[in-house]
């Protein structure tokens, strides 16, 4: 039994690279699949059949279907045709994979107009005509009442973060983000999941990019890429995942909790200067235990890393190597580092005349010298540059980077007490943060407050919140009137079913419950009663602390808000 059994598949660029290693193992999983691919060269010139054709081979040899397609994906011509292919062959289509691309980078002034034109055409408009033909197809599949659907995009790190000389491949592959959000709310009502990944494979496309070791295959792309294609992805939508390798990730956009003015008046500049922190603030963060340490700062972390770099040199391996380094590190100190007949010495500030000029920031170098970010990954994304490559490549193999990174969590966590100490004594306490669970039983016990009879008339339901990880809830409209009870009570007219989490960010008004609806993260056996339900509250008012919370934070001068807590 394969996972991909009697579904059929279209993948683009599937001639070479990444598609490729998708489209062998589909067809091993039991997929009929197409093997789209123009044929041409990585910068998107020329044409061939051979590259598409031999692929279909392969997949023959191995007792598997497949049929090839050969025009560009750039053309809503060749977008249609390539899922009548589908269709024509195999009877429908049940998957696709938009992975065709291509380069031509260059850095934003010396970039044409034809350079931009083409990646965006291929990447960018080339998904945006695939999806559509899909998904014209399972629309009319599904009004014969045969839903369903995967979709993968694959976007790019280049897109989400962004890198030096790529702009028209990150708008591109950015794009193909906001494709993959929008999709994933329009397509779900039609049971189509939709999500991307950002890949980080040797291909013909990363030949000649250092940064990306020959050790990370195409084919450990695919893996991810057949599971969100499978049934066991059927509740992830809307996702991107990163694959570098044995490595998986998740790249998130998040928004902050952010500030709010209160007053009519509007936000003045010095005042915007003066919150910038405030505003970034990720609420997600772990928070300091109440009254406990602060971290110690990127710049305490970079001076002891520095000062205790000749501990870490490792004199063999920098035979011949005479070097000034200057290191300009924004948001930190200057440091210099000199390697002279078989030693390291280093000097806070900027000495001597140097052989390579090192820029970097504060919060990037801190990152590497704490083993949180790999060296040639901010390089390639141009976080940091050096004037000589030689002094860097050699810097890179000179210092024992392991017994580095052990040396400075030993100092980061042997400073933190000492640190933190004015910051924790100035500071009050952040109030404990409520768990999800708490927030919700609160949420409903308030709803009899926040109810609105005058539009709720002739409306008696009763409906049932199964929610995981939470308790149960029954909610009863009577005569007027709004009752709540914990567990489930009486016959319900409508279940409601959710999860925890997502049910406490609606109430906190950190997720819109229409959109964790159509995302799937709420279901609803009666769409009548839910949608009352939405109208028939004052939400608004149901997120305002209630009086008595109020009066207790005007006790204890303890802002509720994370905003308020001691983080520096
Ligand atoms: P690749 O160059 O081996 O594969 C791309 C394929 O797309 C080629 O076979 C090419 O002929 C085909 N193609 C190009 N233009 C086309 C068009 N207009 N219509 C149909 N087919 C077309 O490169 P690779 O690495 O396999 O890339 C696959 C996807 O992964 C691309 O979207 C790329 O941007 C993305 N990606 C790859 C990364 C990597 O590390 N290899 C990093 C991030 C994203």
């Amino acid at each position: 039994m394969g996972l991909l059994d009697g579904k059929v598949a279209v993948i683009t660029g599937a001639g070479g690279g990444i598609g490729r290693c998708h489209a062998l193992l589909f067809a091993r999983e039991g997929a009929k699949v197409v093997v789209n691919d123009l044929g041409g060269s990585r910068d998107g010139s020329g044409k061939s059949e051979k590259m598409a054709d031999a692929v279909v081979s392969e997949i023959r040899a191995q007792g598997g279907q497949a049929a090839g397609h050969y025009q560009s994906v750039a053309t809503s011509e060749g977008a249609r045709s390539l899922v009548k292919t589908a269709i024509d062959a195999f009877g429908r289509c049940d998957i696709l994979v938009n992975n065709a691309g291509i380069l031509r980078d260059k850095t934003l002034i010396k970039m044409s107009e034809e350079e931009w034109d083409l990646v965006i055409a291929v990447h960018l408009r080339g998904s945006f005509l695939c999806g559509q033909a899909f998904a014209q197809h399972v629309k009319d599949r599904a009004e014969q009442g045969d839903l369903g659907g995967r979709i993968v995009n694959t976007s790019s790190y280049a897109g989400l973060m962004g890198n030096f000389g790529q702009s028209n491949y990150a708008a591109a592959k950015a794009g193909i983000y906001g494709l993959t959000k929008v999709w994933a709310l329009e397509l779900a009502k039609l049971g189509v999941t939709v999500n991307a990944i950002a890949p980080m494979a040797k291909t013909r496309m990363t030949d000649d990019i250092a940064q990306v070791p020959d050790d990370m295959k195409p084919e450990q792309i695919s893996p991810m890429v057949l599971f969100l294609c499978s049934e066991q992805a059927k509740d992830v939508n809307g996702k991107i995942f990163g694959i570098h390798g044995q490595q998986l990730l998740e790249y998130k956009m998040i928004m902050t909790q952010g500030v709010t003015k209160k007053g009519p008046e509007h936000w003045t500049p010095s005042e915007i200067a003066q919150s910038l922190a405030a505003i970034g603030a990720d609420a997600s963060a772990p928070a300091p235990a109440a009254g406990g340490p602060a971290p110690i700062t990127p710049e305490q972390i970079i001076d002891k890393a520095f000062t205790r770099l000749p501990e870490v040199f490792l004199p063999e391996k920098a035979a011949g190597w005479k070097a000034v380094l200057h290191f300009e590190i924004a948001g930190a100190s200057p440091w210099t580092v000199v390697i002279a007949l078989w030693k390291c010495t280093t000097k806070k500030g900027l000495d001597g005349t140097p052989t390579c000029v090192v820029k970097t920031n504060a919060q990037t170098y801190s990152d590497i010298v704490l083993g949180k970010e790999r060296p040639e990954k901010a390089f390639m994304a141009g976080k940091i540059t050096a004037t000589n490559l030689g002094d860097m490549m050699r810097m890179g193999g000179a210092f024992d980077m392991k017994k580095a990174k052990d040396l400075a969590d030993a100092e980061a966590r042997a400073a933190a007490p000492a640190a933190s100490a004015p910051a924790a004594q100035a500071a009050p306490a952040p109030a404990k943060e409520a768990t999800p669970a708490e927030i919700i039983a609160k949420a409903f016990e308030k709803l009899p407050e926040i109810f609105m009879a005058d539009k709720a008339k002739g409306w008696a339901p009763t409906l049932h919140f199964e929610i995981k990880n939470a308790d149960d809830w029954t909610v009863k409209i009577a005569d007027g009137k709004c009752t709540v009870a914990k567990g489930k009570q009486g016959t319900a007219t409508c279940v409601v079913k959710t999860d925890a989490q997502t049910y406490a960010d609606i109430v906190a008004g950190k997720e819109r419950a229409e959109k964790a609806f159509m995302g799937g993260k709420i279901t609803a056996t009666n769409l009548g009663d839910m949608m009352k339900f939405g109208t028939a509250f004052d939400m608004k008012k149901g997120r305002e602390p209630s009086s008595t919370s109020r009066a207790r934070a005007a006790r204890t001068g303890r802002s509720r808000s994370r905003t308020g807590s001691a983080r520096p």
